[in-house]
């Protein structure tokens, strides 16, 4: 940490080429000490590559990153002791089991003493601990893969896309784990693009988009800020039900191939909508009247939806 700023990360004005490819694009955001950070975006924003400067994997194009304090292009040897690093796509040594593994990633540290049973329990594998590997689940070989980045006992965790490709369940128990850190007072530097992910688990998030961070905040913040309206969902719709709202002068927008999302200012206008739908005969199996969520905000400020990773923009009009 910087004594200073209390700022456990800065980076300003951070850009990185790949060649023609500008890949980040002159970011600047601070990470508090004991803070979750989460930098939310779809496939190939530039989120890997803005967490691998900052934790000294890779060079950046131009631009300063300060990490505890020290500038992360110099002397990173003295910087990587104090940190830990769950890379996205982990993986290990398929025959060595979930101890030999955390024994063999703590004696890379020099640590005599590492707390491998603590660590077991943190990442919730104490039945696994003499599995192999390949024997694991995904959820579980993500869990290890947490804590092989805290076997060190780092004072900043950077964590890139831990949950994804994991079933509902299994993200939950990441979560679970991530929570934890949070309690313990870990910095922890989240990449993911599951916005329900960044609005559960981090005090602040940035959305990053074609190399751009497009807007910071807390959850909360963000989707107040960005958003004055409601949205209404109906399920299972009929194929007219998206035309039958269009006419009304609204924008309905397909999700989840048979749902519907649609902005409206006031109940009045969910009234207006539901008429309509009844005189026409229009079927649909639920329907859900909701404030926005943080998909909503980085809808309605780059016109993508964000689903799983994949952009699209089907039936936005
Ligand atoms: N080493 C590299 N050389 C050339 N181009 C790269 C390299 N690494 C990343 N890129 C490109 O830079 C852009 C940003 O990639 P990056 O991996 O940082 O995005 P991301 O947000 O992590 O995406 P994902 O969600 O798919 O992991 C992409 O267009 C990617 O193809
Ligand atoms: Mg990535």
């Amino acid at each position: 940490m910087t004594e200073e700023t209390g700022y456990a990360i800065e980076v300003e004005n951070l850009t990185k080429r790949y060649g023609e490819l500008l890949a980040v694009d002159d970011i600047s955001f601070t990470v508090s000490t004991g803070e979750l950070f989460a930098l939310l975006g779809p496939n190939g924003a530039g989120k890997t590559t803005t967490v691998e400067i900052i934790d000294t994997i890779r060079m950046p194009t131009s631009g300063k990153v300060t990490l505890l304090g020290r500038d992360v292009t110099k002397k990173k040897h003295d910087i990587v002791r104090r940190i830990g690093v769950l890379p996205q796509g982990f993986n290990s040594f398929d025959r060595i089991t979930v101890r030999e593994t955390l024994e063999y990633y703590s004696r890379l540290f020099s640590c005599r003493n590492c707390d491998i049973d603590g660590l077991i329990e943190l990442v919730n594998l104490k039945d696994k601990s003499k599995e192999q590997y390949r024997s694991l689940s995904g959820g579980l070989k993500q869990r290890l893969g947490i804590a092989i980045a805290l076997v060190n006992d780092p004072e900043v965790v950077f964590l890139d896309e831990p949950t994804t490709g994991l079933d509902p369940r299994a993200r939950r128990e990441v979560w679970e784990v991530l929570l934890g850190l949070k309690k313990k007072g870990k910095t922890v530097f989240l990449t993911t693009h599951y916005m329900e992910e960044a609005e559960l688990l981090a005090d602040r998030v940035a959305i990053i988009s074609k190399g751009k961070i497009i807007a910071m905040g807390s959850p909360a913040g963000l989707i107040k800020n960005n958003t004055k309206y409601l949205v209404l969902t109906l399920q299972s719709v009929d194929e007219n039900v998206v035309e039958i709202i269009r006419s009304m002068g609204f924008k309905p927008v397909i999700d989840n191939h048979r749902d519907i999302k649609t902005r409206v200012e006031h109940t009045d206008d969910v009234q207006k909508i539901l008429s309509a739908l009844k005189e026409s005969g229009a079927l649909y199996r639920g329907l859900e009247v909701g404030i926005p969520n943080l998909e909503e905000v980085f809808l309605k400020l780059t016109g993508e939806a964000l689903h799983d990773g994949q952009v699209t923009s089907r039936g936005i009009k």
